[in-house]
């Protein structure tokens, strides 16, 4: 970056460079990393990475059948209702929408779950669907679940800025459920219950069988993908039948380099020493990544001089939707709210921008890498990765990057590795996982 000639300025972006960066070697190492704390997961030791059974199996396409779903994300509520054809094909008949208001991610467990049977009302009302008769509904829930089956999972902690007190160590089911009949709801039966990188997984393999990894770039990210259940050691019992979806908890993995950004970051969250991964890659956190890197700057006097930049003073005031349009405005500091930048100062924040942005592809395309290559050390097979959130939909260039770090690691194989956007994967892939119901059997209870 050749903002001016400033050497200091010079000094500052190039550590900046080095600390951001990750090369093929770190990816590599990432990898070896990744796979030694899938197996402890796999067997129950102490990990980074949960490995968590879901008692969800692999669709076959050919389940036919009707749910309605529910999909508590990070930022979003949707109410829906989906359609399984038997060839594939899943039809939503309808989707709704709702902001989730900030407050509800530190409200009491009642609240968040009368706000979450609300719009399950709503949308019955709105439908025309009230007509009381026993509903199927698919509660796809976006956060750790620690399953004993389809039907039921404890939270095992919160993420993604969540804190409600109450619900850490309950069964999600059952605090829906309690909330669906204090709104007289008791006729709706709650027929699965799984994460959104689950339900995208089953959405994306019930269209194709080649699909056999499911990831979320949004708000939070994460994975799943299927494992033979002989290998979840921590699950004893009569579960070795067949495959299992294991839902991985990428997002926890901290063997990483963390730089002085990502510890001044962690240091402000809810949740320090968890998530680090995430902090690295997700929604919630790129903007305030990029923030915390422009004010230091400005404040040293490296950029930014004379220009008004109170816009990005308070922490979390820059989103990544706002990096999103930076990246690619003419006027990126406008773009973030900074008024009277020179235009040099306004090319050094699309690059401080990019940066970040550019490292978050690539720790996710080196953990996607991680994940195949668990199953697939050689990649002697075609993958098709089913993928749903902003980050990915949205962020200019963020597929372009994952993808060229798995060239990085695999060479033309890579050309066999498919990414494949599921739109509405978690909600839609829910009501799949309640059609094709539990295939794992014999195991409830077992993990
Ligand atoms: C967070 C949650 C995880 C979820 C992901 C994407 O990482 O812990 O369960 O899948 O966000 O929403």
């Amino acid at each position: 970056m050749n903002g001016d000639a400033d050497p200091c300025r010079e000094g500052f972006l190039s550590s900046l460079r080095d600390e951001f960066l990750v090369s093929r070697d770190d990816a590599r190492g990432m990898i070896a990393d990744f796979h030694e704390e899938m197996r402890r997961g796999l067997a129950g030791r102490p990990s980074s990475l949960s490995m968590l059974p879901t008692f969800a199996g692999r669709p076959r396409g050919t389940e036919r059948g009707r749910s309605l779903f529910l999909d508590l994300g990070g930022t979003n509520v949707r109410v829906g209702q989906a359609a399984l054809d038997g060839q594939g094909r899943v039809e939503l008949a309808a989707v709704e929408r709702t902001v989730l208001p900030r407050t509800i991610m530190s409200a009491s467990a009642t609240e968040l779950f009368d706000f979450l049977a609300g719009c399950v009302d709503r949308f019955l009302l709105e439908r025309g669907l009230d007509d009381r008769r026993p509903h199927d509904l698919a509660f796809a829930f976006s956060f750790p679940l620690e399953q004993s089956s389809l039907l039921s999972g404890r939270l095992v902690n919160w993420t993604k800025g969540f804190t409600v007190p109450g619900v850490t160590g309950e069964d999600v089911v059952a605090l829906l459920r309690a909330a669906l009949a204090r709104r007289g709801r008791e006729g709706i039966r709650i027929a699965a219950l799984a994460n959104d990188a689950v339900g995208t997984l089953a959405a994306g393999s019930y269209a194709d069988p080649a699909c056999d990894l499911g990831v979320i770039l949004g708000t939070g990210t994460n994975a799943c993908y299927y494992e033979r259940t002989e290998r979840i050691e921590r699950c004893r019992g009569d579960v070795a039948v067949g495959e299992m979806i294991v839902n991985v908890e990428w997002g926890n993995f901290d063997r990483l380099r963390a730089n002085p950004w990502d510890e001044l970051l962690d240091r402000s969250t809810h949740n320090a020493g968890r998530q680090r991964l995430e902090k690295m890659i997700s929604g919630m956190y790129l903007g305030e990544l990029a923030r915390l890197v422009i004010v230091k700057a400005a404040a040293a006097g490296l950029l930014l001089r004379g220009a008004n930049h109170a816009a990005v003073a308070t922490p979390h005031a820059l989103t990544a939707e706002r990096l999103a349009v930076a990246v690619r405005s003419a006027d990126p500091a406008g773009a973030v709210g900074i008024e009277g930048a020179a235009p040099a100062d306004g090319a050094v924040v699309a690059w401080i921008c990019r940066l970040v942005a550019v490292r978050a592809a690539r720790l996710a395309g080196a953990a996607i890498a991680a994940v195949i290559s668990w199953r697939d050390a050689n990649l002697e097979r075609g993958h098709v990765v089913a993928i749903d959130g902003s980050l990915f939909e949205r962020f200019p260039g963020f597929r372009e990057n994952m993808r060229e770090m798995l060239r990085e690691l695999f060479g033309p194989r890579a050309a066999g590795i498919e990414f494949r956007r599921v739109r509405d994967g978690s909600g839609m892939g829910a009501a799949v996982v309640a059609v094709v119901g539990p295939r794992t059997g014999g195991g409830a209870g077992a993990c």
